[in-house]
């Protein structure tokens, strides 16, 4: 095998020390420059994570998973995207959950409740009787962290909302890059989220009756949208001339906007716990 040094490596030296003398700007700084050649290095991946700490940094995302299952205690739950199962764990024993992954890896053993589907999210929502599965019930949380393309988040999120009721919550991964490497939707670097950014500008159009807020997390931003209505065909139905117009619409779009463009919502639990919570609203 021949050793490739990493152009990320330098620069990414730079920006560590720069975040240790409590430069942070400089330090995100360093870390784009870090990223401006994409490769597989352990730098790269370094570069990435330490931006998205410096862009994000409260509790990372599977921290906030497992407050919104706690706080709301979800009768049923649908996971789109398993990997290895880490954020599937954090279900509560008492939710009846079903999971989808055409290629899952889970390391620890699934619990009665916990039933988990080796196929694409398309393929499970054409041939499965998924409300069966949920023991008649409608689903009350779901989480969408498939492929990281924006055309399968957006059916995924069509095919849910159908089997949600208007409180549900359908939370969504990867929404907020933090940089233009990370973001293309042609894998180029270990760190990945696509381009589901452009499904928070879908929704924000297409759907303005949806509540739309996406939690600074790290890695890449959580989406929480709230107000569902499972009758709505809005998208289905514009679905090839959705997918046309924010496919062309480039990630510059975002450039000195990109909190208001993707609604940016404080990662303070008090105020997070305050948006979920549908209990006692008229
Ligand atoms: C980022 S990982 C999921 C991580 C997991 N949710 C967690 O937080 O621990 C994305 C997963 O999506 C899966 N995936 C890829 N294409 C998919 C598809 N069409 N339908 C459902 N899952 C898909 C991949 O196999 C991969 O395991």
């Amino acid at each position: 095998m021949v050793f490739i040094p990493s152009k990320a490596r330098p620069a990414y030296h730079r920006a560590l020390l720069n975040r240790l003398l409590g430069r942070r700007e400089d330090a995100a700084e360093l870390c784009k420059t870090a990223l401006q050649t994409a490769d597989y290095s352990v730098a790269h991946l370094r570069a990435h994570q330490m931006l998205a700490e410096l862009e994000f940094p409260g509790e990372d995302y599977f921290r906030v998973l497992a407050r919104i299952h706690e706080h709301l205690k979800p009768a049923t739950y649908v996971e789109i995207g398993i990997f290895q199962g880490e954020s599937f764990e954090i279900v509560r024993p008492e939710t009846l959950a079903v999971g989808v992954d055409p290629s899952p890896r889970i390391r620890k053993q699934l619990s009665a409740n916990q039933r988990v589907f080796a196929e694409t999210s398309d393929n499970f929502f054409e041939n499965r009787d998924v409300r069966s599965e949920l023991g008649g019930k409608p689903i009350d949380l779901a989480f969408i962290d498939g492929l990281h393309l924006f055309e399968f988040a957006l059916r995924d999120f069509i095919n849910i909302e159908k089997l949600c009721s208007p409180d549900s919550v359908i939370l969504i991964h990867d929404v907020y890059p933090i940089d233009d490497t990370s973001a293309a939707r042609e894998r180029a670097s270990w760190f990945w989220s696509g381009d589901i950014w452009r499904l928070i500008l879908t929704l924000k159009k297409y759907r303005p009756d949806l509540s739309v807020n996406v939690i600074a997390a790290r890695p890449t931003g959580l989406a929480i949208i709230q107000n569902l209505n499972p009758e709505s065909r809005v998208l289905e139905e514009r679905q090839n001339e959705i997918t046309d117009e924010f496919l062309a619409t480039d990630i510059s779009v975002l450039d000195g906007r990109k909190a208001e463009m993707l609604n940016r919502f404080p990662n303070e639990w008090a105020s997070i716990s305050r948006l979920i919570d549908t209990r006692g609203r008229a």
